[in-house]
């Protein structure tokens, strides 16, 4: 079976997305497959049309990749690929967006404040605290990773991250900041698999906690009683289904001070080299890096 193994792309994410095609195109290579890597940077994709692949396995990250766009353009040559479809990913893409999907079916999720650039006013900046408590994460709708994000505890700080995070998004979540610890789900199929509590000694867990340091602390199983993992897990793979994902993702979660789980957001395209999150829960499930990309690919239609 041939699988193309579309990575790269020119999104924010690009270098982790390098990293996880490579990572896929190794574990599909161990399970016997065909794969060409194709980094959609340089390379159209008119050139699958011509090269008979009986499933694409999408490997990039962010906007372009991850947004629903490619996902309409595989649709319309009619071919198989991997993860979820044009609605979920576009959906998911938007931290915004999935948020007010949660919210309208009764999912929990941080207070928020949407900051449209051309709309707001600066001097809105002590309000707009204030509302959320006084301490707040600023996301760009649009992006992953961390990118652009940053955390805020007076206004002069909310304004400065305002205009760093439109530098990568002209809609920005101003999100109440969660006191509490941070877990994600990864989902393969229909199935949540173990949680992961991840730990940080910097601020959050940022860009470089996330690919960087060696400070950060992943405890997989997760250290919660049963009955709360299975909770997480059952919440993990509604939110999941509410915001339209399929076949492979992974649901970030944090809990507050008050115990409540709080659902950040679904990713549809999660990091994928040998140390990322998935492959992390996967392995405590019994299930090895090569196995896991067959099993993803396998969903696709293959
Ligand atoms: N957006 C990154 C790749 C992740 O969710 O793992
Ligand atoms: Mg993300």
């Amino acid at each position: 079976k041939n699988i193309a193994v579309l990575y790269g792309g020119t999104s924010a994410e690009r270098e982790v997305s390098l990293n996880s095609g490579k990572a896929i195109a190794n574990g599909l290579v161990q399970s016997g497959y065909h794969v060409e890597l194709i980094d959609t940077k340089s390379v159209p994709l008119s050139v699958l049309a011509d090269k008979n692949i009986d499933c694409v396995f999408i490997a990039l990250h962010g906007r372009g990749g991850e947004d629903g766009c490619l996902q309409g353009a595989l649709e319309y040559m009619g071919l198989n690929y991997t993860g979820s479809g044009v609605l979920g990913s576009a959906l998911c893409m938007d931290k915004v967006r999935t948020k007010q999907v949660l919210l309208a079916q009764g999912l929990p999720t941080a207070p928020f404040k949407v900051i449209q650039q051309a709309q707001f006013d600066m001097a809105d900046c002590e309000a707009v605290l204030a509302e959320l408590g006084g301490v707040a994460m600023v996301k760009p709708a649009k992006e992953g990773s961390s990118i652009g994000m940053a955390k805020v505890t007076n206004a002069k700080a909310l304004e400065n991250a305002l205009v760093e995070a439109f530098g990568f998004d002209d809609r920005v979540l101003v999100e109440a900041w969660i006191h509490g610890p941070e877990y994600t789900v990864s989902i393969l199929g229909d199935t949540p698999l173990p949680a992961i509590h991840m730990e940080t000694p910097r601020e959050f867990y940022d860009y470089e906690a996330k690919y960087q340091s060696n400070s950060t602390l992943y405890h997989c199983p997760s250290g919660l009683p049963e009955q709360d993992e299975q909770a997480l897990q059952i919440l993990a793979k509604q939110a999941f289904d509410a915001v339209d994902a399929q076949g492979w993702g992974r649901v970030d979660v944090m809990r507050n001070e008050q115990g409540d789980w709080q659902v950040l957001e679904v990713n549809t395209v999660p990091g994928m080299t040998e140390t990322s999150l998935v492959p992390k829960a996967a392995q405590a499930a019994g299930i090895g890096f090569s196995e896991l990309v067959s099993r993803i690919a396998e969903s696709a239609g293959l």
